[in-house]
This record gives structure tokens, C-alpha cells and sequence, in this order.
């Protein structure tokens, strides 16, 4: 979750970024992101320069920067080709404030990265205060003239190899599918408050359109549920280095390269990663970005639904 402070500079940058590509149009005319690098489709190094290296993007070549944590398309990018062409309306900048869509991917990096710190219960007693400074951005928004929310609840991290490499351990906190159980309860209670918040605000700002996305109930269907699905492996990272059960080195990130016990290793991309859901041991490949938002724009996750 930003902090309020980045929330101003997101906003100053999503507004001075408006007539560039990456500010996705589906049925708004604009969409605005707040999330971590797992929805972020160019905004930081827009701001901030730099990019990424191949193998990231080898699955869907978008003729501009590599600016995308994975092999692929994210899903606002398959939110967004809903709208079909990239329509560059000139609108107002206000109008587009206004009317725009405000999408919110957070909890993320706030609730994991204490676990290195912190005990699991106390992780749970600071879950209030992150969604309190999340409501908080929110209202700003909302002062602002902003109307249209889209909150996509924190995915099943215990399932993610970066996170399973350190806190994997000790088996007892391993459920039967290879999830750290401790930290994907922490996603689950970070989601039932922000959930409640999600409608406390709508009772508060009455004329707003808030809808919470249960992108956790879809992303842990499709770790659990990965063979039905099409996907041959469900939590072990594509782009990597290991092998089975994660392929997934702290010290080496998807297509780096380092010495290892004297030798060059590098952390390589397996043969087809229309097949992993897991790209590079952090973020989701193409393929289940694009199950992901099939699965978004059904409706059926929404809170409230709509069908
Ligand atoms: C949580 O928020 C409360 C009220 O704002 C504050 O008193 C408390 O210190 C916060 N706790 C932590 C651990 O930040
Ligand atoms: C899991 O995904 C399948 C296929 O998309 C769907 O039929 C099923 O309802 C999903 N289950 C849950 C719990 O979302
Ligand atoms: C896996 O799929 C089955 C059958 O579609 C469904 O009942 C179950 O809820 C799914 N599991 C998860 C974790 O979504
Ligand atoms: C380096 O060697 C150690 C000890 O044999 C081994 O545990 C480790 O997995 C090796 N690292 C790599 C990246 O192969």
C-alpha cells in the first residue's frame, strides 16, 4: 500500500502520464493504478527510468519498453484489450479524474516483507492500521472527484516461491499443496477487513462505485486447480534457478547471472511458460494473468457480484 505522500506523487505522475499508452482505457476512459510491481505496467520507470531485462516480456512483445514483471501481458493489460484498440481520447484532465477507474492491488508487500521481522500474530495486529492508511488514500481520492474503485483483494502470497524459499522451513507452516499456511491466513484476514472497509466506504460515499475483487479466490483456484486448468505446474517459478520443487534462488532472479560454487549459473526460463502460473518465483506469467482477468471480468468475484 502507498503511503499517503506516494499516493500525491502517483497521482501527479498518473496525471502528467495521460496522453502515453500505459494508462489503460476499458469500458473508462482511463484507469489508474495502485498497486506493487505485480499490476504496475510502466508507471515507475516511466517516472524513474531503467527497465527490464529478457527473458522478461519473451511471451508478448508490446514495442515499447520492458517495463512489466513478467513474461507477458499483466492483468490490466488483458483488463484493458477489452476496450479492443487504444483509444487516445483527449478528454480533460478533470474528466478523466472524475470518470476514470481507480484500481487499488495492495497488502502485498506491507503484510510479507513484516514476517521477516515480526511473529505471524503480530503481523495481524498491524493489518487494521495498513487498511486504515488505505482508507485514508482512498478519501483523498475521493475529495479529489475521483468516483470509480475496483479493490483487488491481496492474492495467495503463501504460494509464491519467494516467499516459500524463506519462510518454507519449518514443514508444519507447508499445507498438503506446498502453501506457507501462516501467511496466506495473513492474505485471507488482510481481506476480510478490507473487505468490511470496502463497505463501510460504500455506505459512506454514497455516489462512488466500489467493488471489491476476490483475486485471491481465483489465483489460489488456479495454483490448486492448475491441471484442470491447463497450467502443468501451479506454484514452481518458470524463470529461475533450482529445479524442483520452486526452481527458485534467493540470490539469483530470473535471467541474472552469477558465479556459483565457482561456476557461471544463470537463472534461465523453462521451455513453456504458457504452462507455469508462477513466472519468475514473484509474479504471474501471461497465461495466468489472462485466466486471472477472464476470471475478473465474469463479475462473479465482485463484492458486490454482478452477473
Ligand atoms: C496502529 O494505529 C494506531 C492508531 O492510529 C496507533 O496508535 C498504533 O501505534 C499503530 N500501531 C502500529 C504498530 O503502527
Ligand atoms: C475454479 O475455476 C473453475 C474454472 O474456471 C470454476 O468452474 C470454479 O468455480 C472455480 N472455483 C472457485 C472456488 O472459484
Ligand atoms: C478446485 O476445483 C474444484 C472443482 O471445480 C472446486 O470445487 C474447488 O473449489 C477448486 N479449488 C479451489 C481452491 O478453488
Ligand atoms: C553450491 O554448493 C552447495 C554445497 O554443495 C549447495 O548446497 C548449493 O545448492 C550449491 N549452489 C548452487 C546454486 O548450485
Amino acid at each position: 500500500m502507498p503511503s499517503k505522500q506516494s499516493l500525491h506523487k502517483n497521482v501527479a505522475i498518473f496525471l502528467t502520464c495521460l496522453p502515453l499508452a500505459y494508462c489503460i482505457e476499458f469500458n473508462y476512459p482511463a484507469a489508474f493504478n495502485f498497486g506493487d510491481s505485480n499490476s504496475d505496467t510502466g508507471g515507475i520507470y516511466a517516472a524513474f527510468g531503467g527497465g527490464l531485462n529478457p527473458p522478461y516480456g519473451q511471451t508478448f512483445n508490446f514495442h515499447e519498453p520492458l517495463v512489466r514483471f513478467s513474461d507477458g501481458r499483466l492483468l490490466l493489460d488483458f483488463l484493458n484489450s477489452k476496450a479492443a484498440e487504444r483509444r487516445r481520447k483527449y478528454l480533460p484532465a478533470e474528466e478523466y479524474f472524475e470518470k476514470g477507474l481507480y484500481m487499488f492491488d495492495i497488502g502485498q508487500n506491507d503484510i510479507i516483507g513484516r514476517f521477516h521481522h515480526i511473529s505471524y500474530e503480530e503481523v495481524l495486529t498491524l493489518i487494521p492500521n495498513i487498511t486504515s492508511i488505505f482508507e485514508d488514500g482512498l478519501k483523498e481520492l475521493y475529495d479529489q472527484g475521483a468516483r470509480n474503485f475496483w479493490i483487488h483483494n491481496m492474492g495467495p502470497v503463501g504460494c509464491i516461491p519467494m516467499n516459500i524459499v524463506p519462510f518454507g522451513t519449518d514443514p508444519s507452516n507447508i499445507d498438503d499443496i506446498g502453501c506457507l499456511i501462516k501467511q496466506n491466513k495473513a492474505a485471507k484476514s488482510f481481506n476480510r477487513h478490507l473487505l468490511l472497509l470496502c463497505k463501510k466506504l460504500k455506505d459512506k460515499l454514497r455516489d462512488a462505485k466500489i467493488i471489491y475483487v476476490d483475486v485471491f479466490t481465483i489465483k489460489y483456484n488456479v495454483t490448486v486447480n492448475h491441471s484442470k486448468l491447463g497450467f502443468e505446474q501451479g506454484i514452481k517459478a518458470c524463470c529461475g534457478i533450482g529445479g524442483p520443487p520452486l526452481n527458485y534462488n534467493t540470490d539469483l532472479e530470473c535471467g541474472r547471472t552469477k558465479m556459483f560454487n565457482g561456476s557461471l549459473r544463470t537463472a534461465r526460463e523453462c521451455d513453456d511458460s504458457s504452462v507455469y502460473v508462477n513466472w519468475d518465483g514473484s509474479h504471474y506469467t501471461d497465461a495466468a494473468n489472462k485466466y486471472t482477468s477472464s476470471q475478473i471480468l465474469t463479475g462473479k468475484y465482485f463484492d458486490p457480484p454482478q452477473e
